[in-house]
């Protein structure tokens, strides 16, 4: 039995292996993100964070859905009733999962995208280091269907991720697109059969789990922070985070790599990570 099993009603956690397969669900109403499961999703992410046996997160979802974004009844048409001061409330607690906590996550992340993907899913998606579709899987970047532009930071994950036609094609029609588009874009890294995912992502989790994490962390996080920063800022930053990365790293990964290439010749870096 799972150490987490029931702790949250809207998600579902299971840590098998070194990988925390976090599922949304509310696979009746298509993962929706209602107020509960982002507040849930908060603590989910703090519990994996802390968790020992977690090294890798992937985020994915029960039934046929991803997600199908924001929940259009509890997050929009219920919460338009309370007072204003508390959609403050709502609002950050969306963003502070879907992007803010999720984006420099302290351990690697991949969304494993099962099924549909609508709207405000979009931002998890891009937040999450790396993404592995179904080819089955059907994205829409709906909300002009519906009456709103994309809001919180839909707009913007598209365009750290896709072109410029592309992006204003989809935003501007509603259409929707399978995995195997969102793969051609750049949305995510590939897309597979909807049989092999699991497999594909677990791949890709078992590569991930072989890297020293202090440094992964470094790595993928310095990557991030440094789109936004100029050559300068990026040079500073990017060896402030390699000193640092030296200075917590507890197995001494850099030590080691060198010696196991210069002094034991027992690997080459260029082709394999070193031995642990
Ligand atoms: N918010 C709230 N409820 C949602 C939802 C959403 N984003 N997406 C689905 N649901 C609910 C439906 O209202 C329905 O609830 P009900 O059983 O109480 O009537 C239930 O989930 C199943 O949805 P249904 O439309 O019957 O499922 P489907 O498999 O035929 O279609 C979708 C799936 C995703 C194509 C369709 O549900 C949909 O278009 N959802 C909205 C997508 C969207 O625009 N998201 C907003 C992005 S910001």
């Amino acid at each position: 039995m799972s150490k987490y099993s029931d702790r949250w009603q809207t998600v579902k956690v299971t840590v098998e292996q070194g990988i925390a397969w976090v599922s949304l669900n509310r696979p009746e109403k298509r993962n929706a993100m209602s107020p509960t499961l982002n507040r849930e999703m908060l603590e989910v992410l703090d519990a994996v964070e802390q968790d020992p046996d977690a090294g890798v997160l992937v985020l994915t979802g029960e039934g046929t859905a991803w997600t199908a974004g924001m929940d259009l009844k509890e997050y929009f048409r219920e919460v338009d009733q309370a007072p204003e001061i508390f959609q403050e409330k709502i609002r950050r607690e969306a963003s502070e999962w879907q992007w803010r906590r999720l984006r420099l996550y302290s351990k690697p992340t991949i969304a494993m995208v099962n099924g549909w993907c609508f709207g405000g899913g979009f931002s998890p998606l891009v937040a999450c280091d790396l993404a592995i579709s179904a080819d089955e899987a059907t994205f829409g970047l709906s909300e002009i269907n519906w009456g709103i532009p994309p809001g919180n930071l839909v707009s913007k994950a598209m365009a750290d991720t896709v072109g410029h036609r592309e992006s204003l094609f989809y935003i501007m029609t509603g259409k929707t697109f399978s995995g195997q588009k969102a793969a051609q874009m750049g949305l995510v890294n590939s897309s597979v059969p909807f049989a092999d995912l699991k497999a594909a992502v677990t791949e890709l989790a078992m590569n991930l789990l072989e890297k020293n994490p202090v440094v992964l962390r470094a790595a993928k996080n310095g990557f991030k922070r440094c789109r936004e920063l100029t050559w300068e800022q990026g040079e500073d930053y990017l060896y402030a985070k390699l000193d640092q990365a030296q200075l917590r790293d507890p197995e001494g990964g850099r030590a080691q790599g060198l010696k196991q290439f210069l002094d034991d010749k027992s690997i080459k870096p260029g082709l394999e990570t070193y031995r642990r």
